[in-house]
């Protein structure tokens, strides 16, 4: 497998680039469109074909690069079929399986952060991989307080699913602010202070009194993102 984890500074954004050795098709998953020249440079230099673009969830605080790589690459754009965007090439459901080349790439439904939230899994050579977007953060949690955003969903999705994966499953978030990389499963039960909880009502309570600001490029992203990242100027408020 071959895989970069990529980052853009402005909103502290991970992409990353997942392909398949034998076949050279590609994945990049959460792109920011700013970067969408330096991701067809390293496609190109690496020999990959781009298949598919995935957004885990709408974001609120880039824009997507799906729309202008699906033009740009011919790939197709994924994103999770709550999302209503009526956009995106097609879209994903729980459980769905997304081939990219030999490699299977499955789509777990983790709402919570947004209604529209998903996550990706991947197992090679017995290791596996957790794509979560902003469901979880290293050492934290996504906020649960716009977009549909739910703190019991978020719960759920935390404890029944993702940290029911193996202890040593690599886990890339879609942002850090800190400095953060790379965590396991096991790492974020034991030192991820949100994960600390007794129960779901302790969670919840946690999640909606954080008082956050909401993130400056919202009422242009989410929009944006619905459009592929295409209609940026347009939805200026
Ligand atoms: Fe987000």
């Amino acid at each position: 497998m071959i895989f970069r984890q990529l980052f853009e500074r402005e909103s502290s954004t991970y992409t990353y680039l997942v392909a398949c050795e034998k076949t050279h098709h590609a994945v990049l998953i959460d792109t920011v469109k700013s970067e969408v020249n330096l991701y067809l440079q390293l496609l190109e230099e690496l020999s990959l074909k781009l298949v598919f673009v995935l957004d885990t969830h709408t974001h609120a605080d880039h824009i997507t690069g799906a729309g202008a790589l699906r033009d740009a690459a011919g790939a197709i754009s994924l994103l999770g079929k709550e999302a209503n965007s009526n956009c995106v090439s097609q879209t994903i459901c729980h459980n769905q399986i997304i081939h990219i080349g030999k490699i299977d790439l499955k789509a777990l439904y983790t709402p919570g952060h947004t209604d529209d939230s998903y996550s990706f899994v991947i197992e090679e050579e017995q290791q596996p991989y957790l794509f979560f977007g902003d469901t979880l953060l290293i050492r934290g949690t996504g906020r649960t307080d716009f977009q549909n955003g739910n703190a019991a969903e978020q719960y759920d999705s935390l404890f029944r699913h993702l940290l029911k994966l193996p202890d040593n499953t690599l886990v890339y978030p879609g942002h850090d602010y800190k400095g953060w990389t790379v965590s396991t499963i096991a790492e974020e039960k034991e030192h991820n202070p949100r994960l600390q909880v007794r129960d779901l009502a302790s969670y919840v309570e946690l999640m909606n009194n954080l008082k956050l600001p909401n993130p400056k490029m919202m009422d242009i992203a989410v929009p944006a993102n619905l459009a592929c990242g295409k209609n940026e100027s347009s939805t200026k408020l």
